[in-house]
C-alpha cells in the first residue's frame, strides 16, 4: 500500500443563502458539499465522477484554499491544510496546483503563453531566477508537446487542446506533487480528449504526480484513475479500485451512470441494460431526508426516507453507501 498524500475527513462547504435588500439575512444554506472523506495516495489518480451541481468544483476549491471549508479536515503529508499559514502555506500553494475546464477564460488573452506559464515564477521566483524563466519556459512547453519557440504567441493562437495544454504548463510550472484537475478535457472534442489524458498519463509517470481528477462521466475517467469516487449531491456515494467501480458497481446510482458510458466493444453493444434516471436532481438547498438519491431511485423502501446510508463496507471489500447494496453486472450478456 502507498502512502497517502492527501487524507480528507467529513469535508463540509455549505453556501447561506441571503435574502433582503437592506438587511441581509440568511435564508438557508447550499449544501454543495456535506461530508465527503476519501485518501489520496501518492503518485496514484483518484477520479471523482458526480452530475452537474454535485459538489465537485466546490471540493476541487476547497481543497485548493481558494474557499474556506464549513468544517472538516484535509491534510497534505501529515500536516493540516486549513491550519497552513507563512512558509508553510507558501509551500502548499506550489505543491498543489489546479488545471480547471475552460482554458480560454483561465488564459489571459493579453498575455503570451510566455508570461502566462511564466506567471507562477513572479510570486515563487525561488523556483526560477529572473534570467533563467524564458528557458523554464520553453522547457514546460516542450513537456506538454507544445513548440518552445511558441513562446511569445497569444492563447487565440492556439486551439482548444492546445490551450490545455498551456494551462497544464503552468500547473507544472513550481513542480507540484498534486493536480487537482477540475474537468479538463469536458470542453475538448473526443479525439483531442484522449490526447490531454494522455499527456496527463504520462506526465504523472515522468514526474511522479498525483491526481484527483474531476469528471460528470464514468467513461473519461476510466483510463486514467486508479481509484474512482462516485458523488451525488454533496456526498460520496461509492468509492472504489478501476475494478470495483467498473465491474463490480453496488449503489444503484454508480450502476445508473456506468449503463449510460458508450461500450467500445461492439460485441457489447446493444446488449447492455440502460438504466434511464428519471426526475431531476434535487436542490442542494433542501436536499431529500435519508438517502439523497432515493427520489431518484428504483429500488428505494421506507428506510430510504428514514435513514441516512452511511458510507461503509457492506458487501464485497469496497464501500458503498445504499442500505440495499448489491452488485449489479452492467453488462448483461
Ligand atoms: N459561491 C457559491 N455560492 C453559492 N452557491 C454556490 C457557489 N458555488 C457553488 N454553489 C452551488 O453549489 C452547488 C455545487 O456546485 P459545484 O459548482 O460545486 O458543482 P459541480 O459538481 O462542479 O457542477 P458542474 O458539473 O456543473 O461543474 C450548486 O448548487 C451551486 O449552485
Ligand atoms: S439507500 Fe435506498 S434510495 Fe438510497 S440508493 Fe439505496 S435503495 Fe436507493
Ligand atoms: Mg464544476
Amino acid at each position: 500500500m502507498s502512502e497517502p498524500i492527501l487524507e480528507v475527513r467529513d469535508l463540509v462547504k455549505h453556501f447561506p443563502i441571503n435574502r433582503g435588500v437592506v438587511f441581509q439575512r440568511t435564508v438557508g444554506h447550499v449544501r454543495a458539499v456535506d461530508g465527503v472523506s476519501f485518501d489520496l495516495n501518492k503518485g496514484e489518480t483518484l477520479g471523482i465522477v458526480g452530475e452537474s451541481g454535485c459538489g465537485k468544483s466546490t471540493l476541487a476549491q476547497v481543497l485548493m484554499r481558494l474557499e474556506k471549508p464549513t468544517s472538516g479536515t484535509a491534510t497534505f503529508e501529515g500536516r493540516d491544510m486549513f491550519k497552513m499559514s507563512g512558509p508553510e502555506l507558501r509551500k502548499l500553494r506550489r505543491d498543489m496546483q489546479i488545471v480547471l475546464q475552460d482554458p480560454y477564460t483561465s488564459l489571459n488573452p493579453r498575455r503570451t503563453v510566455g508570461d502566462i506559464i511564466g506567471e507562477p515564477f513572479e510570486i515563487h521566483s525561488e523556483v526560477a531566477p529572473k534570467g533563467d524563466r524564458r528557458r523554464k519556459v520553453q522547457e514546460l512547453l516542450d513537456l506538454v508537446g507544445l513548440n518552445p519557440e511558441h513562446i511569445q504567441r497569444y492563447p487565440h493562437q492556439f486551439s482548444g487542446g492546445q490551450r490545455q495544454r498551456i494551462g497544464i504548463a503552468r500547473a507544472l510550472a513550481l513542480r507540484p506533487k498534486v493536480i487537482v484537475c477540475d474537468e479538463p478535457v469536458s470542453a475538448l472534442d473526443v479525439s483531442i480528449q484522449a490526447q490531454v489524458m494522455n499527456l496527463l498519463g504520462e506526465l504523472q509517470q515522468e514526474l511522479g504526480l498525483s491526481y484527483v481528477f474531476i469528471a460528470h462521466d464514468l467513461g473519461v475517467v476510466r483510463h486514467l484513475s486508479d481509484r474512482v469516487g462516485v458523488m451525488y449531491l454533496g456526498k460520496m456515494v461509492e468509492v472504489g479500485t478501476d475494478e470495483q467501480i467498473y465491474e463490480h458497481p453496488q449503489h444503484p446510482y454508480t450502476q445508473a451512470l456506468l449503463s449510460s458510458v458508450p461500450v467500445p466493444d461492439p460485441t457489447l453493444r446493444g446488449k447492455r441494460e440502460v438504466i434511464r434516471l428519471t426526475g431531476d436532481v434535487p436542490s442542494p438547498a433542501n436536499p431529500p431526508s435519508g438517502c439523497r438519491f432515493r427520489t431518484r431511485c428504483w429500488k428505494a423502501q421506507d428506510i430510504c426516507a428514514e435513514k441516512v446510508p452511511e458510507l461503509e463496507v457492506r458487501l464485497g471489500d469496497h464501500p458503498s453507501a445504499c442500505h440495499f447494496a448489491e452488485e449489479h453486472p452492467h453488462v448483461v450478456a
